[in-house]
């Protein structure tokens, strides 16, 4: 009897290592199934949802995701073009929202009068969402307290 199990859970690994790499196969990155080092053509951002209006969020602390395009924003060491909106000065001419507090605490915990360091790159963690297909299919729904 124990021997048959053992067959039978041999059987069941095989199955799951033969069918594994095949799926693995199927889903794919944005930028296609290329190795690291391999170019490629940045994929192509024509459905970016923008409706000027906040989306609601899927988790407490998700970082909000952009309600418009970005496309040709200067974003880097010179210039941060999210800011000509977003900073406290000008927030309200823009009609923007104004970056939150926590966006002034540093990585030891100090208020700073500015923007902390480790928020400049805003796009490390504001993305605007595209209307896309999902890579793979899922059941995820947001906490019922953001409902
Ligand atoms: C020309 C002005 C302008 C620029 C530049 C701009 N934004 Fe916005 N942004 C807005 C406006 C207006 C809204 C919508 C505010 C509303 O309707 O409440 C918005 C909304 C947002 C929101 C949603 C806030 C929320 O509560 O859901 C995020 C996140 C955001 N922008 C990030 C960025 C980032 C990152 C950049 C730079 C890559 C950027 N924005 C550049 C004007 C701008
Ligand atoms: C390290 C990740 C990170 C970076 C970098 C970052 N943010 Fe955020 N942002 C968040 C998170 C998380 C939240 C939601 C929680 C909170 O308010 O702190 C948020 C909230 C916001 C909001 C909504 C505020 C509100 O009142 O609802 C705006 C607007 C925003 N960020 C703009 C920006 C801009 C502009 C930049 C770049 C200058 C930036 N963020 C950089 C993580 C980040």
């Amino acid at each position: 009897m124990t021997k048959q199990i053992s067959v039978f859970l041999f059987f069941l690994i095989g199955i799951a290592l033969t069918v594994q790499p095949l799926q693995a196969e199927e889903v794919q990155s944005l930028r296609g199934n290329l190795g690291l080092e391999a170019a490629s053509e940045p994929p192509t951002v024509n459905r970016v949802i923008t409706d000027d209006r906040p989306m609601t969020r899927d988790f407490v602390n998700q970082p909000p995701l952009i309600p418009h395009k970005i496309e040709g924003y200067q974003l880097d060491k010179n210039f941060n073009k999210c800011l000509s909106c977003h900073s406290w000065a000008n927030y309200q001419k823009a009609r923007a929202t104004k970056i939150p507090p926590t966006h002034f605490k540093d990585r030891d915990g100090n208020e700073r009068a500015n923007l902390s360091a480790n928020r400049y790159f805003c796009t490390q963690c504001h993305v605007p969402q595209q209307d896309v297909k999902p890579l793979i299919g899922n059941s995820f729904e947001p906490v019922k307290a953001l409902r």
